[in-house]
């Protein structure tokens, strides 16, 4: 049985105004009306065979987290609380040794709570590619084929074939330049990596212990003593303040010998911005994608969303233009990965 993992912790920034750092991007209902990006990775676990998923989140948004799981009718759900963020590599060992603590070793599905996939049935076909080669000791990753030289992504070099959809990895290269992602995507040999993993827990352990000791050892002492509630299990604050903050891709991913990547082609999309958001949104016959009170005239290509009053456009192109009670963006849809540097700038100025 899968031990579902869902990385809930990242701050969405990109995705300001909506998007804030109390009701960040993971709790929000994005590209589904009905149902929060959270929920809806919840709910497409649903016909693989799993233990009721496990939550690690930031300690301020227990209550939101809380509530949205409770809203799925999971009342029992656990939740690893983190005081502060220290990125997804201490998070997965905190949840791996929580399960070893409790005498547990299962496979566990790494997930992110903030991802678009349109097609369940291929997303679960390649999960069910991956267990064997989890349970042979692989640490398997998923693998999107990429479409742009994106540089926020993990790329995966892929070596000999496995299986019908496995690879062996040759390389693994987290966030490389423009120049270099460029090279990759033009090679066709390179996946990108979508941020979905499944291993053993204690493989992932013994990774991190060969190549990031000091992260192991800050989340085991972070870990110490503290034993699971029904819903809330808490760390040692002081000691994981001091562990190093370092992404899994950083950390064990570009190190590992034993990477394997199994593709996946399920409409994976991370709505790492507003214009990725546009790109898989329904748009009217001029390509706006629009949400709320909107009136958009004469105006092509743009993404308007109206939270709490009417917006109206005439003559543009290209924006996206969002409305919230006390913010209101206006980008141009070239631009909007500068969003994370804005919101950086209004934090420092307050
Ligand atoms: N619990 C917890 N704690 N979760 C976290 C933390 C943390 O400190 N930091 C991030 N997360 C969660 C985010 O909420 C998200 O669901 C997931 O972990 C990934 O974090 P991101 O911050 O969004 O990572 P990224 O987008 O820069 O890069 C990762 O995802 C890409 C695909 O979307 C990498 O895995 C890349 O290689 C990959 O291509
Ligand atoms: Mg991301």
């Amino acid at each position: 049985m899968l031990q579902p993992v869902i990385m809930a912790g990242g701050s969405g920034s990109r995705l300001w105004p909506l998007s804030r750092q109390l009701n960040p991007k993971q709790f929000l209902t994005l590209t589904d009306s009905r149902m929060t990006m959270l929920q809806a990775t919840i709910n497409r676990l649903q016909g693989l065979s799993c233990a009721q998923p496990l939550l690690i989140c930031n300690e301020q948004h227990r209550f939101l987290a809380a509530a949205q799981l409770d809203h799925l009718g999971m009342d029992d759900a656990r939740i690893i609380l983190e005081p502060c963020g220290r990125n997804t590599a201490p998070a997965i060992a905190l949840a791996a040794i929580k399960l070893a603590t409790a005498g547990q070793d299962p496979l566990l599905l790494i997930l992110a709570a903030d991802h678009r996939i349109a097609d369940i049935d291929a997303f679960h076909a390649s999960v069910e590619a991956a267990i064997p080669l989890a349970e042979a000791g692989k640490l398997v990753t998923f693998g999107i084929v990429p479409t742009a030289a994106e540089t926020g992504y993990g790329y995966i070099q892929q070596g000999e074939q496995l299986s019908d959809k496995a690879f062996s990895v040759n390389r693994f290269v987290e966030k490389p330049d423009a120049d270099t992602a460029s090279d990759y995507v033009q090679s066709g040999q390179y996946f990108w990596n979508s941020g979905m993993f499944l291993f053993r827990a204690s493989r992932y352990l013994e990774e991190l212990a060969t190549h990031r000791p000091d992260i192991l050892a800050c989340c085991q002492q972070a870990a110490l003593g503290k034993a699971y509630d029904l819903l809330f299990t808490r760390v040692d604050a002081e000691a994981f303040a001091a562990c190093p903050d370092e992404s899994i891709d950083y950390a064990v991913m570009e190190n590992t010998a034993d990477a394997v990547v199994v593709s996946l082609d399920a409409g994976w999309s991370d709505i790492g911005s507003w214009s990725a958001l546009w790109d898989i949104s329904d748009k009217d016959a001029q390509g706006n994608a629009v949400q709320g009170d909107v009136l958009a005239h004469d105006s092509k290509n743009t993404l308007i969303r109206a939270e709490h009053r009417l917006v109206a456009t005439l003559g543009v192109e290209d924006l996206v233009i969002v409305e919230t009670k006390d913010a209101v963006l206006v980008a141009h849809k070239d631009r909007v990965q500068e969003i994370k540097t804005l919101v950086g700038e209004l934090r420092t100025t307050g």
